[in-house]
């Protein structure tokens, strides 16, 4: 809990104010990260070795760029580093925990920058939907990595919604955002990949299911090469008789 609260006190003074709101997801997420490390693994190991067998099919290494870095848990960030001149970190939120390993090992390699990639501001003011336009500014982009943030997207931008209900919002707006992931990233002049979770199933002890629920919103991955399963919360974290077990896909989208 003390961690917890120095962590979050000197992410705080690093982040741009109107982040800030999402610190405390990523505190969260953090600890129960460190809580669940034996069980993540797999996942954790499957997701960097496909980010990996996509960067070695560059002829070019030159920029990277990471699509949801969080706590970089998914990303092989060493090898990243020591292959690109340049690896550019996106998210919403980065952890003070993570700047002070990252600075200390890659100050010249790695960029942060903060930045919503949901694309909810633009759907809100009627604009066209461009998620990813700010790659286009990227110079000498070799690769881009979406890493298990497409279904936070729609997770957000619902849990947004439930606290502050926007009637001017088409119905689908979750799909459509979605989507738009999905196109900006097929729509790139370079390698680009998404590892995702695309539904979540609740399991008892026995291996009934007791719940599942589509993330995606509908909206189909397309190119998936490899899939498996993730256990976000195993057995005696939230409960000693259940678990939930989130379905991760794999894509080369380019
Ligand atoms: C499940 S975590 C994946 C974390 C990461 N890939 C890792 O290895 O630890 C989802 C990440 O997506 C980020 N995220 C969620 N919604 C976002 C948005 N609208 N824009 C940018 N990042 C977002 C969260 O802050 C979080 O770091």
């Amino acid at each position: 809990m003390i961690l917890e609260a120095i962590n979050y006190a000197a992410t705080y003074r690093k982040t741009p104010p109107e982040f800030r709101p999402y610190i405390r997801y990523s505190v969260n997420l953090w600890a129960r990260a460190n809580r669940c490390g034996k069980a993540w693994a797999e996942h954790e190991d499957d997701s960097k070795r496909f980010i990996l067998s996509a960067a070695a099919k560059l002829k070019q290494r030159r920029t990277a760029v990471v699509l949801g870095s969080g706590l970089l848990r998914d990303v092989p960030l060493q090898q990243l580093a020591a292959g690109f001149d340049t690896v550019v970190l996106v998210d919403l939120v980065h952890l003070a925990s993570l700047r002070a390993t990252l600075y200390a090992r890659h100050s010249r390699t790695v960029v942060l920058n903060h930045r919503d990639l949901s694309g909810y501001d633009d759907l809100k003011a009627g604009k066209p939907l461009e998620p990813l336009g700010f790659l286009r500014l990227v110079p000498y982009l070799d690769l881009v990595v979406s890493t298990n943030l497409l279904s936070q997207i729609g997770t957000g931008i619902r849990n947004r919604l439930e606290k502050q209900p926007d009637p001017a919002l088409p119905q689908d707006a979750l799909p459509q955002l979605i989507q738009a992931h999905l196109d900006g990233l097929s729509s790139l002049p370079c390698k680009a990949c998404i590892i995702t979770d695309t539904a979540f199933e609740v399991i008892d002890k026995n291996g009934t299911q007791h719940q599942q629920e589509d993330l995606l919103h509908g909206v189909r991955v397309p190119k998936i090469t490899r899939g498996w399963d993730w256990p976000v919360v195993p057995f005696g974290e939230e409960s000693r008789d259940y678990q939930i077990i989130h379905k991760v896909v794999a894509s080369e989208l380019t």
